[in-house]
């Protein structure tokens, strides 16, 4: 049976006039949330059942056709000026497509597969291919270089994102390089000069080619863990994840996180090959990144092997897939079957349902975290998933559990799909549950009883008792003593629980006042153990500053940011007297960042604890060498700069690392706080435009080196 049988359809109650609007709103707040913000709050499959029944809808009433309506357009990844919020997305060149940037039709059962197929011209061979869970990009090249690299935007439109795009190592920037790099061995075969000519002969001059940006679900986890770390939200999916970091202005950051492409169209004109196949071959040849599932069906029974057969076998990619596309493979008959507003008549994707089981929601308790943020969690009557027992699923905040419209006792949906965390994705609804929801978020603390705040603009509960709230002192030790900060073996979560009962700790200073009697007197901590961890502790005393920095937990300054700031500030004595706009010249420190910092060391116990850690020998402050990197003139210092174009004496990169450590901060976009623009060849005209109207200065490579006396 279809799962979507399963899914019981809501008696709406309205008109359909009535529900067509209403739906066009839902799925239009949805489009802006997946494709702009990467954080949608409806599981796909719910978002395609409401696009279904809209489409339904519509073709029912053609009087109330609306073509602005969400059936008609494909999503927009496109931030809006008055959306502008959104600062990662700021700052890219705007780019109109050559070819507009379609999406595909999509189903969830095998049976339209075959009817779409049956329903194709007779004898017609079909090419079968992984869907690819990303996002959509399209890179330009022209002569053989790659000269932008576009996201779909709303399919009219999209952002060059082109700096991020070139940080990912399977992506050739130049055709011919990428031939000639092939290595000592087909170099010799084919001799340097006949590679280069037949580069030029058979490469266009322009060239497109459209695929899928992707991130790893190696390295998907290894982002969340560090975001965990730094208490920034997680992604819930390696989609988001890839989309979110695509937007970022750091390209460098970009390049750590390891993102990874596939291509699976080509466009242009007098292109290769009359079969979408070939190209995709020719594609591979010239160096591009193709899959290797890909097959020509010549039968709908061929094409249905190729689906069982990946429904399985995708469990072992490395990236993650959400279903298979199905395309015509003669380009001439692709022409022929043409295409509708938003998709070509002459593709399908076929989307795998994610493993969806009902079950009770016993209990819902809560968590506080270490820095005091109660999230409620959803205890299920344990239920098989995708392979692995699922009694827990977090329920975010209270605005999640109210959408939901959950309370203890339900019966809920459960589902895994792209997501490794298992989800709570609907209820089913009863009577008694028609009854609005008495669901009430506790006003207390659970572990401490102290009253819970909210903060403005911020959808967590917070428990503000710092000082003595069990979970928050323990959370704070144990990201104290973890492998990115102090790096204290032998002191994982249960000792620190133990030791913490026994009152041997509280505070990150008493860990140097662990005596050897007092941890072997514990039954579960063996002598060898106890001393081991007090090697460790010892050994933590090396740390460098800028680790100490982080290791101390000043609330939201992760591992990268206390790197800055260390570098700016070389030790704790200077770093206390530092005021908020001192702070906030630093790049990546804005001004909550700053408040929390300044708040942190005016807090008398914070101050005691430091001098506990200065007496025990921890590194507060910067050994000589790493002060000599900083004795660069701080000639930036307090200036926020915007660098576009390109340049010739340093790369872009360059630029930004010089800006840093003059003491300046980069930014990605012109505003009114920019204090000039170093600008290259070919500046963006929305940042030229905008630094008109605003007068911002452009400043050109030889000024700005002048201006830092190189
Ligand atoms: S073909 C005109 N092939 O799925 C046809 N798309 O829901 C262009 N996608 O926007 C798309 N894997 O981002 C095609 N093998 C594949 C794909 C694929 C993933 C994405 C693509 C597209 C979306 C449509």
């Amino acid at each position: 049976m279809d799962l979507f049988d399963e899914l019981p359809i809501e008696e709406t109650g309205l008109t359909a006039e009535q529900e067509i609007r209403a739906l066009r709103e839902e799925l239009k707040e949805q489009n802006y949330k997946y494709y702009v913000l990467s954080a949608p709050t409806m599981s796909d499959r719910e978002f395609d059942e409401k696009m279904h029944r809209l489409q339904e809808l519509e073709a029912k009433h053609p009087e109330l056709f609306d073509p602005d309506s969400p059936t008609q357009k494909v999503g927009s990844d496109l931030v809006e000026s008055q959306k502008s919020k959104v600062e990662s997305n700021e700052g890219f060149p705007r780019i109109r497509h050559r070819y507009p940037m379609l999406s595909l039709a999509n189903t969830y059962s095998r049976e339209e597969v075959e009817e779409w197929a049956r329903k194709l011209p007779a004898g017609v061979e079909i090419v079968a291919e992984l869907k690819y869970d990303g996002l959509s990009i399209s890179l330009w090249y022209e002569h053989g270089q790659l000269t932008h690299a576009v996201t779909r935007g709303d399919g009219t439109e999209g952002d060059d994102v082109l700096p991020n795009i070139r940080t990912i190592a399977g992506i050739p920037q130049s055709l011919v390089e990428s031939r000639k790099s092939r290595g000592p061995h087909k170099l010799a075969q084919w001799g340097v000069s006949k590679v280069e000519s037949l580069i030029s002969s058979d490469i266009p001059d322009r060239l497109e080619l459209r695929g899928e940006v992707l991130l790893p679900w190696e390295r998907f986890e290894a982002l969340n863990k560090q975001r965990e770390e730094q208490e920034e939200p997680l992604f819930a999916n390696p989609r988001n994840a890839a989309s979110g970091t695509l937007k970022l202005q750091d390209s460098k950051e970009v390049a750590r996180r390891g993102l990874t492409c596939y291509l699976y169209y080509m466009l242009g004109e007098q292109l290769p090959g009359t079969t979408h196949y070939e190209r995709l071959m020719q594609a591979k040849q010239w160096g591009f990144p193709v899959s290797e599932a890909i097959k020509v069906c010549h039968s709908v029974d061929e094409v249905m092997a190729f689906i069982a057969y990946w429904d399985t076998e995708r469990k072992n990619l490395p990236v993650a897939t959400d279903g298979i596309v199905l395309k015509v493979n003669s380009l001439a008959e692709q022409e022929e079957l043409g295409y509708t507003a938003k998709s070509p008549r002459w593709a399908i994707a076929y989307k795998f349902a994610a493993e969806r089981q009902l079950t009770t929601l016993k209990q819902i308790t809560y968590q506080v975290g270490r820095t005091g943020v109660v999230t409620p969690v959803a205890n299920l009557e344990p239920i098989q998933l995708s392979g692995t027992m699922v009694q827990r699923a977090t329920l975010h905040n209270e605005d999640f559990i109210r959408q939901l419209g959950i309370a203890e006792g339900d019966k809920v949906y459960v589902e895994k799909g792209g997501e490794i965390i298992p989800k709570i994705v609907g209820k089913v609804e009863s009577q008694e549950s028609k009854v609005e929801s008495q669901y009430a978020f506790p006003t207390v603390c659970p572990e401490c009883g102290t009253k819970l705040v909210r903060v403005e603009g911020e959808a967590a509960w917070r428990c503000p008792n710092e000082v003595s709230c069990p979970p928050q002192l323990k959370g704070r030790l144990e990201h104290f003593v973890s492998r990115k900060a102090m790096n204290i073996e032998g002191l994982g979560s249960e000792t620190i629980a133990l030791l913490y009962d026994k009152g041997l700790l509280h505070s990150i200073a008493d860990i140097y006042d662990l005596r050897a009697d007092d941890l072997a007197a514990q039954e579960r901590l063996g002598e060898k153990s106890a001393q081991n961890l007090l090697q460790a502790v010892e050994g933590s005393k090396q740390v460098p500053w800028s680790r100490v920095l982080f290791a101390l937990g000043i609330r939201m300054v992760g591992e990268t940011t206390a790197k800055k700031i260390a570098k700016r500030f070389t030790s704790i004595d200077a770093l206390q007297w530092a005021s908020k706009e001192q702070l906030m010249a630093i790049d990546d420190v804005g001004e909550q960042i700053a408040e929390n910092i300044v708040a942190y060391f005016a807090d008398m116990r914070n101050l005691e604890i430091i001098t506990r850690l200065q007496a025990a020998g921890v590194q507060l402050a910067a050994n000589s060498d790493q002060q000599s990197a900083v004795s660069l003139p701080q000639v930036l210092e307090g200036k926020t700069i915007v660098i576009s174009g390109t340049f010739t004496e340093h790369s872009r990169e360059e630029y930004k690392q010089m800006i840093e450590d003059y003491g300046g901060k980069n930014s990605g976009s012109v505003s009114k706080k920019t204090d000039f623009i170093l600008a290259g060849e070919n500046m963006g005209p929305s940042k030229l435009e905008k630094a008109q109207s605003l007068g911002v200065k452009l400043v050109n490579e030889q000024e700005f080196l002048a201006m830092i006396h190189v």
